[in-house]
């Protein structure tokens, strides 16, 4: 099934009045990648361990009740394990961490992404927390919601924390290049 088979007729017109797809995936690609985003690693774990996989579609989505918003493409290995435990953990990246968020970057098939990689356990599901996080966010899954090629998920908040640590610095992506800024 293709993304675009997920949309009813409504939809279809709506794309069809925004000329889809007139707007080039090159275009599209270079004009929100000019939004400077931090970087997160969601991790969690099911009976076949933790999983985890670096984004940068986070947000905050509701002060009440307490709620974020992540997108996973289709594609990827992790999302049916965040689906099945229906829990994720969000860590908040430090500009310490690029070499940590490109291999949490590769997918997940045939690997386990965790070996080798120094971790401790936060919260009421013990989730997966790297050192030197700027925080971290547990969270149930709400809802999702199927949306072209991403799945949104929306995030109840069990527990968040924050690093005590004042030289943390927060790990930006831009531009296709991980950038780090000094306050
Ligand atoms: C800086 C950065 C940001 C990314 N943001 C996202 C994102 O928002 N959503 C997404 O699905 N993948 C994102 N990716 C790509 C995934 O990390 C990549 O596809 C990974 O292989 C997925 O792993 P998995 O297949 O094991 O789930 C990002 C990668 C990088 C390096």
């Amino acid at each position: 099934m293709t993304a675009l088979a997920s949309y009813d007729d409504r939809a279809l017109g709506v794309l069809r009045e925004a000329n889809w797809p007139d707007v080039s995936e090159q275009d599209f690609k270079t004009a929100v990648g000019s939004f400077p985003t931090g970087v997160v690693i969601v991790t969690g774990e099911d009976e076949d361990g933790p999983f985890g996989l670096t984004i940068q579609s986070f947000m905050s989505l509701s002060m009440v009740p307490r709620l974020v918003l992540i997108s996973v493409a289709r594609t990827s290995a992790t999302l049916p394990r965040i689906q099945r435990a229906g829990r994720f953990c969000v860590n908040l990246l430090d500009d310490t961490h690029s070499e940590l968020a490109l291999h949490f970057a590769k997918s997940a098939r045939g690997v386990n992404k965790f070996d080798g990689i120094n971790y401790s356990r936060k919260g009421t599901d013990g989730s997966p927390v790297f050192p030197g996080s700027l925080g971290w966010i547990e969270c149930s899954v709400l809802r999702t919601h199927l949306e072209g090629d991403h799945v949104l998920l929306v995030g109840a908040v069990k527990e968040a924390a924050v690093s005590e640590e004042p030289t943390v610095r927060p790990l930006i992506f831009w531009r296709s290049s991980f950038v780090s800024v000094d306050p």
